[in-house]
């Protein structure tokens, strides 16, 4: 992703500027900053010393992305705004989403200067930059500063964060914010014939060396269509909105097929032996160029809302819970529900499940079994590699985090 380069900025506004500290700053920070009540809120230890605070500005405050909030009137700097590129706290944040973070000194609380401040900083990062989005976060008992960040567009995730390694950060939960700069406007329709093709090269290009060297999700995908098991209701692409593109007769209307999910039926064997009906969904994908924006878990949870406006009880699936748990999926364990492929006595971190119709699960415990479906390319090898020979040729690669070496292994059986 491309960021901000390391030339220093200075922003103006009516009352205030942001500017770059400088070690002349070095009193006025320390008259602020050791002010316990105005660290304690933001999670860090009040200053102890002029010296200290010359050392902050000299090593802390030294970066291209914080800035001394000044007022113009008097000249002094009474506070600092800025964000970290990487967020260094535990929070959730997305993969290089930057962490927004300031304060303002006590004696000019409640007059909007924060709020001007921050404002002045995003059109900044909006003109400057091509981040997606940025993540910001302020302990509950410190709402002052969660209203600044709420009238600067920030909307709260539903999440609440603990990190210990800040100031009096032990059991102190903090609201997380988030501000999406650009996302785009995504339509979500039903599959088409029409999209067959764009949308399995779209999972190939999601999938491709993820979880192995290559991938056969594409093929699975091809081949679902015509299981009894697929749910074409359930089949949906997320496109950009149409948008002009300029030919040689004129403009034609362009939209790109960005993302894709699909659902299957599957069972659930219960104790006895009699069978629940239960559902799953995957492949599920987002080109490359859109991953980590947001759109896979709009996409989800659209189909998942589908999905329960059909009467669909429950949903399992293996995934990453940390992703997954932000659409409503818990490790399925917790409901009762083990995965074939391994020991029922073993928690299944991977295996999550999800309730669409509330107690659809309770007093059921059972086993899900993963739709034969889905073992279609393992099966039959040969007429995956003629399927896959269609595609424009593209080096597998031994990567990181993959579950086999090879793609037309079955994870289960390693
Ligand atoms: C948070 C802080 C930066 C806000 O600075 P500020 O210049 O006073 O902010 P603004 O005046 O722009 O906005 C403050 C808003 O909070 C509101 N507010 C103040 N106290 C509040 C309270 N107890 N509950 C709810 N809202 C409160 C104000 O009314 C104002 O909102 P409004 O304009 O809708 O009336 C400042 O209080 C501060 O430096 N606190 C200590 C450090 C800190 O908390 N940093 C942030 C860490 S996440």
């Amino acid at each position: 992703m491309q960021t901000e380069s390391n030339r220093v900025y200075s922003l103006c506004s009516q009352r205030i500027l942001l500017r770059p500290w400088q070690e002349s700053d070095a009193e006025a920070l320390y008259k602020y900053a050791s002010d316990p009540i105005v660290g304690e809120r933001a999670g860090w230890s009040p200053h102890k010393s002029v010296e200290e605070s010359l050392e902050i500005i000299r090593t802390v405050f030294n970066t291209p992305t914080t800035w001394a909030i000044v007022l113009k009137e008097s000249n002094e700097a009474i506070g600092a705004m800025g964000y970290m590129p990487d967020c260094p706290l535990n929070l959730p944040a997305r993969e290089g989403e930057p962490l927004v973070g300031y304060w303002v000194g006590k004696p000019y609380w409640n007059q909007g200067i924060c709020t001007e401040a921050l404002q002045l900083m995003l059109d900044h990062i909006r003109k400057k930059s091509d981040y997606t989005s940025l993540i910001c976060s302020h302990f509950v008992d410190n709402p002052a500063s969660g209203r600044v960040m709420e009238k600067c567009g920030f909307v709260p995730t539903g999440e609440t964060a603990v990190d210990k390694d800040l100031y009096f950060g032990e059991n102190r939960p903090m609201r997380v914010l988030r501000l999406e700069l650009q996302t785009k406007t995504m339509n979500i329709r039903l599959e088409q014939p029409s999209d067959y093709r764009e949308v399995e090269n779209l999972t190939r290009e999601a999938f491709w060396n993820v979880y192995a060297p290559g991938c056969v999700e594409h093929y699975v995908l091809n081949q679902y269509r015509n299981n009894p098991d697929f749910i074409p209701e359930l089949d949906f692409v997320m496109e950009e909105s149409p948008y002009p593109v300029s030919t040689r007769g004129g403009e034609d209307c362009h939209s790109r097929i960005i993302g894709h999910v699909m659902f299957s039926k599957a069972e659930i064997t219960k104790e006895d032996g009699t069978i629940l009906p239960a559902w799953t969904f995957g492949p599920i994908s987002i080109h490359p160029d859109y991953k980590r924006k947001g759109y896979g878990l709009k996409l989800l949870q659209y189909a998942l809302e589908k999905a329960k406006a059909m009467g669909i009880g429950v949903i399992c699936m293996e995934g990453n819970i940390d992703f997954y748990r932000h659409a409503g999926f818990v490790v399925a364990s917790t409901l009762g529900i083990h995965y074939h492929a391994e020991p029922k006595e073993n928690e299944v971190p991977y295996f999550l499940a999800q309730e669409l119709i509330p107690g659809y699960l309770d007093g059921i415990e059972g086993t899900y079994h993963t739709p034969k479906g889905y073992y279609v390319a393992f099966e039959n090898k040969e007429d995956f590699e003629a399927y896959e020979a269609t595609f424009p040729q593209k080096e597998k690669k031994q990567q990181e985090g993959q579950l086999v070496d090879d793609c037309t292994k079955n994870p289960n059986d390693q």
